[in-house]
């Protein structure tokens, strides 16, 4: 029985609600420079760019097209029936975890939804996409906002609430991630090293260096119903077998 759960998920975790990751084949970062889009230089540098780039994330975001999945509805659902304490920490800018209902969750790199005043930082939810007339309403002269996105060489928000819920976890699941980018990629190293259990869920086996020391492979969406089940039953995880 599982007292203190932290789930980290990444953007495999809403492949399945159509919405493309950065690395697999296709992904992202395929198609654009990393420095272009998503670092302060790069933004400084054509706004315009940028702003082409969240917004078309921003845009299929609201389109109707894409909805939470499977593997999302399972966190909310753990959410709402786990009597200890869970905190799902999100590399993803997409609302799809607010979506399924879960709310005890915090969006470590920013969130496609929002922007940010530069000077005053205060955040607005964005009606529409980003442009020269989308400003703040704190500052005289108003500010255009910015994306309300970490980007490469800055601080991701919310780093003392996870390194506490980190310290005290007994279960630690990553969902959906290449573990490439820290601090994130360290999270697991660091619950193992507080005696927690760590898993792994990921479309793709894990490497010989893997420090987690379960995996399930698969699609998210077809094994966290039943890890999911399996925890609020009281299982710990490896008394029970999950196929996909
Ligand atoms: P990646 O694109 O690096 O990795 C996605 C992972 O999801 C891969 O390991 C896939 O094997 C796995 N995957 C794909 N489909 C899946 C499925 N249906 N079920 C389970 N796993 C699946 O994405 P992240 O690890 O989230 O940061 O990337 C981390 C950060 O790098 C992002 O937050 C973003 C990016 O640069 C910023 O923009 C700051």
């Amino acid at each position: 029985m599982y007292r203190n759960i932290v789930v980290l998920t990444g953007a495999g975790i809403s492949a399945e609600s159509g919405i493309r990751t950065f690395r697999d084949q296709d992904g992202l970062w395929e198609q654009h420079h990393i420095e272009d889009v998503a670092t302060p230089e790069g933004y400084a540098k054509d706004i315009a760019l940028v702003e082409r780039f969240y917004n078309n994330r921003w845009t299929q975001l609201h389109s109707g097209e894409v909805c939470e999945n499977l593997a999302h509805i399972a966190l909310a659902k753990l959410e709402a029936e786990f009597e200890g304490n869970l905190l799902v920490i999100t590399q993803n800018v997409d609302d799809l975890h607010e979506r399924a209902g879960s709310r005890r969750l915090l969006h470590m790199h920013g969130e496609l939804s929002k922007g940010r005043c530069p000077k005053s930082l205060q955040t607005f939810i964005l009606r529409e996409p980003f442009g020269p007339e989308n400003c703040c309403t704190c500052c005289i002269p108003a500010m255009r906002l910015r994306p309300h996105i970490v980007w490469f060489g800055e601080m991701p928000f919310g780093m003392d609430r996870i390194h506490d819920a980190l310290d005290r976890c007994d279960l630690f699941i990553a969902i959906g991630t290449s573990g490439t980018v820290y601090p994130a990629a360290g999270f697991v190293d660091s619950a193992n090293h507080h005696g927690a259990q760590t898993v792994e869920v990921n479309l793709v086996a894990p490497d010989r260096h893997s420090q987690f020391q379960y995996h399930f492979t698969g699609k998210a969406g077809d094994i966290m119903p039943q890890l999911v089940d399996n925890i609020l039953q009281g299982k710990t995880i490896g008394s029970e077998s999950i196929s996909s």
